[in-house]
């Protein structure tokens, strides 16, 4: 008998992967399902990103393998990009690796930092995938606390009094998923000071900063940052490039080079066009950010009709492209709840226990769907 690793033991099919097949079977008897679960951008790219692309799959050498490190050109726009929207500088020939998606980089951060036996802090609720990779290598996940009455941020007192000789890695993602909590910067100096003290790599998962979000932070903005920290970005949400995957990570070449260690071992580089393609959003105008901030904006004025109608209550300081909103006391488990409307109204929800326990009494709305189909959902109800 053929049997499978050990490891796929140690995690489950991904949530998303198992719901949106049973979401698909229910469009597939014709049930008019509108899909508010995941978030991937429905808008389309800038029309000089596609020109970008089609443009470079003429270019000679556009079909061979590309650098493990990717263009020289990507990473000097990802300096750029730092520099202008963070006010952070990045060394493009030592600090910044392209990533086929900000999610690639959690698995090879974690491949390369992570022994069997070490653990590493997780976010409750966060997304799922740092707990999944921690396990596929063999480490442990050491779940933090983040909860409504502290803005969704850790308690870092309460984290010190633990043990915490074996954590190894910290993730943190501000503007939070699935909350929509920022970090103020102080908050951020708070986390990176508590890192050193504790020889904790801090990796913060940056997706989210451009979408509803007057603030853009990064992490490496903190002074002394890059001795204990990497960031991750990406263009899938920023630019509606999802499905390209692209993004990055960010760091001191102490922490860089190992992840292009595991990296240049696993993949052989990324696509030539969608690094052309890449380099171009990347250097988009402040007019990109407004027009698409303009239509989320619009989308979630609608949105938060339809949690009022749910009679959920939602934080105005939450910024991102999903809605997070409390169940009315008294109601029945998150997932209950969403099982409930997706079988009456057929409208999918997010359970925010999709997030870590700490997301019971929670759901989550994407604002990736028309304000046609918004307008509708509100009309089921
Ligand atoms: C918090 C967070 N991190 C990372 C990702 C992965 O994004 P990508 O791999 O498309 O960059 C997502 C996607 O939904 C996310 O919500």
């Amino acid at each position: 008998m053929i049997t499978t690793a050990d490891r796929l033991k140690t995690v489950e099919e991904y949530y998303f992967s198992k719901k949106l097949r049973e979401v698909r079977g229910l469009m597939a008897d014709g049930k008019p399902i509108i899909n508010m679960g995941i978030g991937s951008p429905d808008l389309a790219p800038s029309q000089e990103v596609v020109e970008a692309i089609q443009e470079s799959v003429l270019e000679e050498g556009a079909h061979q393998y590309q650098s493990y490190q990717g263009l020289p050109e990507f990473r000097e726009a990802v300096a750029s990009f730092y520099k202008y929207k963070y006010n952070v500088e990045a060394n493009p020939a030592s600090e910044i690796l392209p990533l086929m998606g900000s999610k690639e980089g959690i698995m090879h951060i974690s491949m390369a930092f992570l022994n069997p036996g070490d653990e590493a802090l997780i976010p409750n609720p966060g997304y799922p995938t740092y707990s999944s990779v921690t396990k596929l290598v063999g480490a442990q996940p050491k779940y933090y606390d983040l909860v409504a009455d502290n803005d969704w941020f850790p308690d870092i007192e309460v984290l010190e009094k633990e043990d915490l000789s074996k954590v190894k890695i910290m993730w943190v993602c501000y503007p939070h998923m699935p909350t929509g909590a920022v970090a103020k910067v102080d908050q951020l100096i708070a986390l990176v000071a508590f890192a050193k003290r504790n020889d904790i790599l801090l990796v913060n998962d940056n997706p989210y900063s451009f979408v509803l979000n007057n603030n853009p932070i990064s992490i490496l903005s903190v002074e002394g940052a890059k001795e204990v920290a990497l960031e991750l970005n990406s263009l899938s949400k920023t630019f509606n490039m999802a499905g390209w995957r692209v993004g990055m990570v960010l760091g001191d070449e102490k922490f860089i080079n190992p992840v292009l260690k595991v990296k240049s071992n696993m993949d052989s580089g990324m696509f030539y066009g969608i690094q052309k393609g890449a380099i171009t959003a990347l250097k988009s105008g402040q007019k990109w950010f407004d027009s698409v901030n303009e239509t989320y904006s619009k989308r979630k004025e609608l949105m938060l009709q339809l949690v009022e109608k749910l009679n959920c209550v939602y934080d105005d300081n939450s910024v991102g492209m999903f809605v997070w909103a409390k169940l009315p006391e008294g109601s029945s488990s998150a997932e209950e709840f969403i099982d409930n409307i997706l079988y009456d109204k057929d409208i999918f929800i997010t359970p925010g226990t999709i997030f870590g326990s700490n997301g019971e009494g929670y759901i989550r709305f994407s604002l990736c769907v028309t304000e046609e189909k918004i307008k509708e959902a509100i009309s089921r109800f």
